[in-house]
């Protein structure tokens, strides 16, 4: 067995690592689409966005029966590199897995990271094995912080959803709330930009170290560029100061123009000085309505908090998230190359 990587412009290679992300994603979430081969290819193939993600194929008498996902950042922290392995049911146990995760420490330490990080996902529902819990560790990962899924099943029932929109908190006074698709609004790049640098910092990390990103015009318009390519629509809620002008919150959320029915919760922020007020709920609550507006095939939309992110999961129930999974990210300090 031996464990390579790709190159994603070769279609053949990218195609069977890409049937083994397929299939161990169905076998997590079998009634969902899971990632879609446009998102990986895009995100494969982004060259200079700020992050790099290597394909790793374990290949066993010529057949790819495992994988790797390697992000390293580009812009900052320089100093860590995460990854997402997956190896076919019938090939586990026979140390694919652990091999997958030696070579993505080799190139991570070759490529000057101290830190490999990685985060598992164990559905709530009966009969899925737990398999991360004891291989992780095994590995000398240790966990870094605990995260929980959610889903909220769309469209709500009308009476429930008219009660959200009649919150008073959804009707914050002094703030208006603006809704676009795709585009962030060229008036408001300096704020998007103040916005993803304190997003950056300001969500709970648990043990792990992370850098305050540096955002500019062409960040944005790259990322945006990025979701285009993965063939992605995002839809996004912000929140205008109306004494000030500035846009201080913002909410998005992310569709599969491929698979539309499983969406995806992105970032949301509030800036510290305008917590309190409802923006948080009130903008997610208009994002979902504006979503399923553009794209009513959305059935689920999936959000990942920190457990201890409690304001955001207060805000999350009372909109009616369910929990359907638990996550572990594990984290492990490598030793520098040579050592
Ligand atoms: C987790 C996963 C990648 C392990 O792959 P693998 O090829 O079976 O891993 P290895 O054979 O290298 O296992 C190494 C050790 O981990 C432990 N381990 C792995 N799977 C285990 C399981 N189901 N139950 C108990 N221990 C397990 C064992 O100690 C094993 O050594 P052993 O077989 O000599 O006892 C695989 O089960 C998988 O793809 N699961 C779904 C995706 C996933 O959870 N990825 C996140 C990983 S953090």
């Amino acid at each position: 067995m031996e464990v390579r990587q790709i190159d994603p412009r070769d279609e053949v290679a990218f195609d069977a690592w890409f049937a083994v992300m397929e299939a161990t994603d169905h076998e997590r979430w079998p009634d969902k689409p899971g990632w879609q081969r446009p998102e990986r290819r895009a995100m494969a193939l982004d060259d200079d966005g700020p992050q790099e993600h290597r394909c790793l194929s374990a290949y066993a008498d010529g057949r790819v029966v495992g994988i790797g996902d390697l992000t390293m950042y580009r812009r900052e922290n320089g100093h860590a590199a995460e990854l997402t392995v997956a190896v076919l049911a019938p090939a586990r146990r026979q140390g694919v897995g652990s091999a997958v995760v030696a070579e993505a420490e080799r190139l991570s330490s070759a490529a000057g990271r101290r830190e490999l990080g990685g985060m598992d996902e164990v559905p709530t529902r009966t009969g899925y094995e737990d398999a991360a819990g004891v291989f992780a560790p095994g590995l000398g990962f240790a966990p870094a912080q605990h995260m929980v899924r959610r889903e909220l099943a769309v469209p709500l029932d009308p009476a429930r959803f008219r009660s959200l929109v009649d919150d008073p908190r959804s009707n914050p006074p002094g703030y208006s709330l603006i809704t676009f698709v795709d585009r962030w609004p060229d008036a408001f790049i300096e704020d998007r930009c103040e916005l993803g640098r304190r997003m950056s910092t300001d969500v709970p990390m648990g043990d792990q170290e992370r850098d305050e990103e540096v955002w500019d015009e062409a960040r944005v318009r790259h990322s945006e560029a990025s979701f285009a390519a993965q063939h992605r629509a995002k839809v996004t809620t912000a929140a205008r100061h109306d004494a000030s002008g500035r846009l201080v919150s913002f909410t998005e959320i992310a569709v599969p123009l491929g698979a539309p029915e499983s969406s995806w919760q992105h970032d949301t922020l509030v800036m510290r000085e305008h917590r309190g007020h409802g923006l948080g709920f009130a903008s997610k609550v208009a994002n979902v309505a504006a979503v399923l507006g553009a794209y009513p095939a959305v059935r689920t939309i999936s959000t990942w908090n920190a457990a201890e992110n409690h304001h955001m999961i207060a805000v999350n129930d009372a909109m009616g998230f369910q929990v359907v999974a638990h996550s572990t990210f594990w984290l492990k300090k490598l030793a520098a190359p040579g050592s």
